[in-house]
């Protein structure tokens, strides 16, 4: 495992997160067991990665109840990053939220709390003035945002410095590209990659649109007219699958898997602290976590780069993954 250091922080953090918002299984994931859910969690810190996400909203808190269970006498083996429910960024809910996440986590501190969502009803002074008191207590060590785009990070960047932005990132969604990454490449601001395998679709699991669950294909690569989509926007179907073909294709030339391609990939782009990659069993975490030891040589990072050009023109530079609230 490599490790990168969490900005403003002391923590050394796999460069390969273990994701746990599927532990919520729910609408967007279907039916998952328990059991697996542990044995993954195990299974990453097993593997040496020590660094997990999740939030209060997957599951409302089931996602961090469980791993309160599978951390049980092992949280100092773990960096957890979490997230208070969107809609709770004044101070007062935020301090109630983070209290409810500890109890839930059933530890005394978090490592890294993030803002989930930009909430412009909330003057972000306030929000900051109640992570720092939230570090100044002990109860977080760090603060961080998601989905911050360049206004949302210019306005947060006159009242404090978050140690790191998570935003959607992969080689099927290169919005944060344009303009979130040299922002924070500038800044000092750590980008956390989400969705880094596009919740499937860079396994090559999928041949064709029609087959990915419904509700996964609602991010903007799917027509606005399916099932749970709601951009409203014509979707690049053909070209997301064009796209993972030639993908797959680069991953056969060289023998190995699309995800630690997807993933490795990742990893050398400038800005990355880590890549917070979502598995639902230890088969899969083992997977994900090879791409960390992987180095690609350079033409096929430039072929996989080359590859995504098109439908990282077509998607352009909105970095929000199934709507338009990032700004
Ligand atoms: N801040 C935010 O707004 C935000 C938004 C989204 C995600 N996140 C964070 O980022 C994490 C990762 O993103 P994500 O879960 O959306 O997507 P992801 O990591 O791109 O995809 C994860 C899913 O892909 C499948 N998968 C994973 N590894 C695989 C493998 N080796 N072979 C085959 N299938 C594999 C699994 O689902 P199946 O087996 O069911 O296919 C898994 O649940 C989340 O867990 C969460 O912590 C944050």
């Amino acid at each position: 495992m490599q490790y990168r250091n969490l900005p403003q922080t002391d923590l050394q953090v796999a460069t390969v997160a273990l994701g746990c918002w599927a532990f919520a299984g729910g609408g967007n994931w279907g039916p998952q067991d328990d059991s697996d859910s542990i044995a993954t969690i195990h299974a990453a810190l097993a593997n040496s990665v020590n660094f997990l996400d999740t939030a209060e909203a997957y599951g409302d808190g089931f996602s961090e109840r469980l791993i309160g269970r599978a951390l049980k006498g092992r949280r100092h083996e773990a960096v957890i990053a979490d997230k208070p429910a969107p809609g709770r960024e004044t101070p007062e809910e935020l301090r109630r939220a983070c209290e409810e996440s500890l109890e839930r986590l059933g530890t005394d501190y978090i490592d890294l709390y993030q803002q989930h969502w930009p909430n412009r009803d909330v003057p972000l002074a306030e929000t900051v003035g109640g992570f720092e008191r939230l570090k100044q207590e002990g109860k977080i060590r760090a603060f961080g945002v998601c989905n911050f785009g360049p206004t949302d990070l210019d306005e947060l960047l006159k009242h404090g410095k978050p140690a790191t932005n998570q935003v959607a990132y992969s080689l099927l969604s290169r919005a944060a590209e344009f303009t979130i990454q040299p922002i924070c490449r500038e800044r000092a601001i750590g980008i956390l990659c989400y969705s880094p395998i596009a919740q499937g679709l860079l396994t090559g699991k999928y041949r064709s649109a029609d087959e990915v669950p419904e509700g996964r294909a609602r991010t903007k690569h799917f027509s606005g007219s399916r099932p749970q989509a709601r951009h409203g926007g014509p979707g690049a179907e053909e070209l997301t699958f064009r796209t993972i073909a030639e993908i797959h294709r680069l991953a056969e030339r060289y023998g190995l898997s699309m995800a630690q391609l997807a993933i490795a990939w990742l990893l050398t782009r400038p800005g990355v602290t880590a890549v917070l990659a979502g598995a639902r069993s230890p088969d899969q975490l083992e997977q994900n976590v090879a791409a960390a030891g992987t180095s690609l040589p350079d033409e096929l990072v430039s072929g996989l780069t080359e590859a995504s050009e098109e439908l990282k023109a077509a998607l352009g530079d909105d970095a929000d993954p199934w709507d338009y609230r990032i700004r």
